[in-house]
């Protein structure tokens, strides 16, 4: 038993912020941020708020699938910057769309939260606890950026992604490949303290504001690396060739990050889709953002052969090979 996406949803902020907006208040060019990062805009959000993006994104998840909110079994909302600590975003979205006979709770796994997500329901469902899932990204990841830090406030914005997901025991299609891992030795190279930490006294956090703080350079380098490692192993599972893939829906951090890996595979930039010139770096939300999109455009059509792949803070990084 594994699952199959049976549809997919997502909301942006109504806000836009574009690099020539920042120019005006950081010290950095719509030119510079281009050539370096591929970003030309990013949504910000203003009235709407993590919980509310997600909502959005999983009533379309649902309707896309031809569901109701009662049908769904669990909810996994996969966040890094969550306004609340209790309760979990995923039980405050349960609430909001009404879906009253699911579980709910939140994964935490930075830019690859949403892969660990889809995972985790994977799990779930195989062992046949329960028969279907959203799986969520959503981030306001605007609140935990320094917005007069340059080498952050470019890269990030706001958005959520979705999925409903149910069980599949077509031979050949849904999950056919999966690997995640994590490497918590080089999490400083990525950190954020919480709010209500803010100024504490505590030598064991470098950083005392919440904010982002990241060695960009570092993540680079790890992403660059480890990525086409693990989606190697993932397509190793699924008895694939990289080239008989359909699409990589990668986590959108940086285009230069997704051309020096699709080189490293061996595989023409037409096969990865991307929509950071328009959203910017949304964390966990990039992947579900993106396939809501490729999914609505009837560029992903049934059987299609996907690989998804995030890397994050922690460090995180994940990737699955799914037939659609
Ligand atoms: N505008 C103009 N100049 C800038 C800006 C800016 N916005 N930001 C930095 N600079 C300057 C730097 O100060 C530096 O100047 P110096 O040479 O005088 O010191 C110069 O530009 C080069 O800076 P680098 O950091 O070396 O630039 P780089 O080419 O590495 O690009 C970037 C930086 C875009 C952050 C890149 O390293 C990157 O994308 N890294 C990966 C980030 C990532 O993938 N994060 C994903 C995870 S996010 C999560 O998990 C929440």
């Amino acid at each position: 038993m594994t699952i199959r996406i049976s549809g997919t949803g997502s909301a942006l902020p109504e806000m836009i912020r574009t690099n020539f907006d920042l120019e005006k208040t950081v010290d950095t060019s719509d030119a510079w941020i281009r050539e370096r990062t591929g970003i030309g805009q990013r949504h910000i959000a203003r009235e709407e708020t993590v919980a509310s993006l997600a909502a959005e994104a999983c009533r379309q998840a649902l309707s896309s699938a031809g569901a109701e909110a009662g049908d769904a079994e669990l909810i996994l909302v996969a966040s890094c910057s969550a306004e609340m600590l209790l309760p979990c975003l995923a039980c405050r979205v349960q609430s909001d769309i009404g879906a009253v006979n699911a579980a709910a709770f939140d994964i935490n796994a930075a830019c690859a939260g949403f892969l660990f997500a889809l995972q985790t329901a994977n799990a779930y469902i195989a062992s046949g606890m329960y028969r279907n899932a959203l799986v969520v990204g959503a981030e306001v990841l605007s609140r935990i950026t320094d917005q007069s830090d340059r080498s952050t406030c470019v890269l990030f914005g706001d958005g959520a992604g979705a999925v409903f997901v149910q069980a599949c025991d077509e031979p050949g299609m849904g999950m056919l490949g999966m690997v995640q891992g994590s490497d918590g030795g080089r999490g400083a190279v990525l950190q954020c303290r919480a709010g209500h930490y803010a100024d504490a006294d505590n030598e064991a956090f470098p950083f005392r504001d919440p904010y982002i703080h990241m060695e960009g350079g570092e993540v680079y380098k790890f992403a660059v690396r480890t990525v086409p490692e693990c989606i190697g192993q993932a397509l190793l599972q699924a008895g694939l060739e990289a080239e008989e893939i359909d699409l990589y829906i990668l986590h959108q951090a940086n285009i230069r990050i997704i051309e020096a890996i699709a080189k490293r595979l061996g595989v023409g930039m037409e096969r990865f889709p991307h929509d950071l010139e328009r959203v910017g770096n949304t964390s966990s939300a990039a992947i579900p953002l993106l396939l809501d999109e490729l999914h609505k455009s009837g560029k992903i059509q049934r059987g299609a052969k996907l690989v998804l792949s995030g890397f994050g803070a922690g460090l995180t990084y994940g990737a699955c090979v799914m037939r659609w």
